[in-house]
């Protein structure tokens, strides 16, 4: 595959559906740059610089920092690509419709499109098990049972709409995020053959 081809594809689910593991494993296949706002905002925290001072409260509530910063942060990082196309993997972004309207515009100004949103379907139960497990095992500062309600009820309230979104535009690939790391890549590889 030439580098010039664009390809874009956005990993959507709730938090702990896998979009980060399964992210870094797609991208690594298929040449993408794997963009995920999570990680770029944790790395600002770590950094210690001003977006991260203002994000960290917002991240540590479960919360979303504002649609301008992550706007601006996602721009930022496909117009410093090397690559001729837009060969992006993005992994929770867009996150509200404000977002979803933002990376179409984006896009169209490099001359490219959205090629597929694929939506990791895991139960509830099972989420807030893998989110727990971690917080024993990493200590993610928003890793705990409240901050973990309030997530989950940001997704279903400001995220979940655009399930509809990308339906309606035929974007939308639902694959069932249930089973081992390596099954579920596969049924990510199928849908998007
Ligand atoms: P973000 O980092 O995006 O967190 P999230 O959406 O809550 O997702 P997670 O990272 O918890 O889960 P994941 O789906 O990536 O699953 P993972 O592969 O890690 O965002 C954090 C915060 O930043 C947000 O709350 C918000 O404040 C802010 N933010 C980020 N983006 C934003 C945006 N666009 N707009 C506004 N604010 C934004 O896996 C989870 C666990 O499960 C891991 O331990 C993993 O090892 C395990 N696991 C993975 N796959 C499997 C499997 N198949 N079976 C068993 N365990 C598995």
């Amino acid at each position: 595959m030439a580098l010039t081809d664009s390809e874009v594809l956005l990993l959507m689910g709730p938090p702990g559906a896998g979009k980060g593991t399964q992210a870094s494993k797609l991208a690594r296949a298929r040449k993408l740059t794997k963009l995920s706002t999570g990680d770029m905002l944790r790395d600002h925290v770590a950094r210690g610089t001003e977006l991260g001072k203002e994000a960290k409260a917002i991240m540590d509530a479960g919360e979303l920092v504002s649609d301008d910063i992550i706007v601006g942060m996602v721009r930022s990082a496909i117009e410093g690509r090397d690559t001729e196309g837009v060969r992006v993997l993005l992994d929770g972004f867009p996150r509200t419709p404000g977002q979803a309207d933002a990376l179409e515009e984006l896009l169209q100004a490099f001359d490219a499109s959205l090629s597929a949103a694929v939506l990791l379907e895991v139960n509830e139960d099972e989420l807030v098990s893998r989110l727990l497990q971690r917080a024993q095992e990493q200590g993610r500062s928003d890793d705990n049972e409240d901050t973990i309600r309030t997530r989950m009820r940001v997704y279903k309230e400001q995220t979940q709409p655009l399930i509809d979104y990308y339906q309606g535009r035929g974007k939308l690939r639902k694959v069932d995020g249930l089973g081992s790391v390596e099954d579920v890549f596969a049924r990510i590889t199928e849908v998007l053959s």
